[in-house]
């Protein structure tokens, strides 16, 4: 699959069929996501894979009730180190990696950014150090959604500097 195919065809998945991801197909999206650029290579970020049904289950109030966190086969929970200034900007490069690596393979996926970022840290363990940024949903989709509208380019796009447009 070329990546505009990937980029074009990818939607936010919010319904789930009840099925492990195999571990040659994980390791793929990982290996995408180990692969993605940061800030002068720092690679400040790092993943937490959560695959078991009882620490979803567990997540599902932390991330405002959303039942699909708990029925995904695995949420991906990024990290970033918030001394350093890239480390959000980084995690996200590499989520979104996952986002396209994952479709290419007829999985779907999900941004979570609505979330209680303490107890979700105090629930996974995470050092003081380090901070939940955004996590992912992962799973083989049970739904086809229609694509979502986008703004049209004049309203995104600038010629040379801010305000151009001819
Ligand atoms: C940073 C970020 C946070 C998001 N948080 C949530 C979320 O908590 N719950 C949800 O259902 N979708 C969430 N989304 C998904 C967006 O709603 C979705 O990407 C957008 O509506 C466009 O739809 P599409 O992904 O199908 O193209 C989030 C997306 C991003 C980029």
């Amino acid at each position: 699959m070329d990546v505009m195919t990937a980029i074009r065809g990818r939607r936010s998945i919010r319904r789930y069929k009840d099925k492990k991801i195999s571990p040659n197909e994980m390791e793929d999206i990982l290996e995408a996501a180990r692969l993605a650029p940061s800030a002068a290579n720092r690679q400040a970020w790092e993943l937490i894979v959560i695959e078991d049904r009882e620490t979803k289950n567990a997540l599902v109030p932390l991330c405002k009730n959303q039942k699909f966190v708990g029925e995904c086969s695995a949420l991906l929970v990024g990290i970033e180190d918030p001394a350093q200034r890239w480390s959000r900007v980084d995690a996200a490069i590499m989520l979104d990696h996952i986002t396209l690596a994952a479709y290419e393979k007829g999985l779907g996926t999900c941004w979570i950014g609505a979330f209680d970022k303490e107890r979700i840290e105090s629930l996974l363990g995470v050092p003081s150090n380090r901070s939940v940024a955004i996590c992912l949903t992962l799973g083989y989709p049970d739904e086809s959604p229609t694509p979502r509208s986008r703004k049209a380019p004049h309203e995104l796009f600038h010629r040379e500097r801010y305000g151009r447009k001819d």
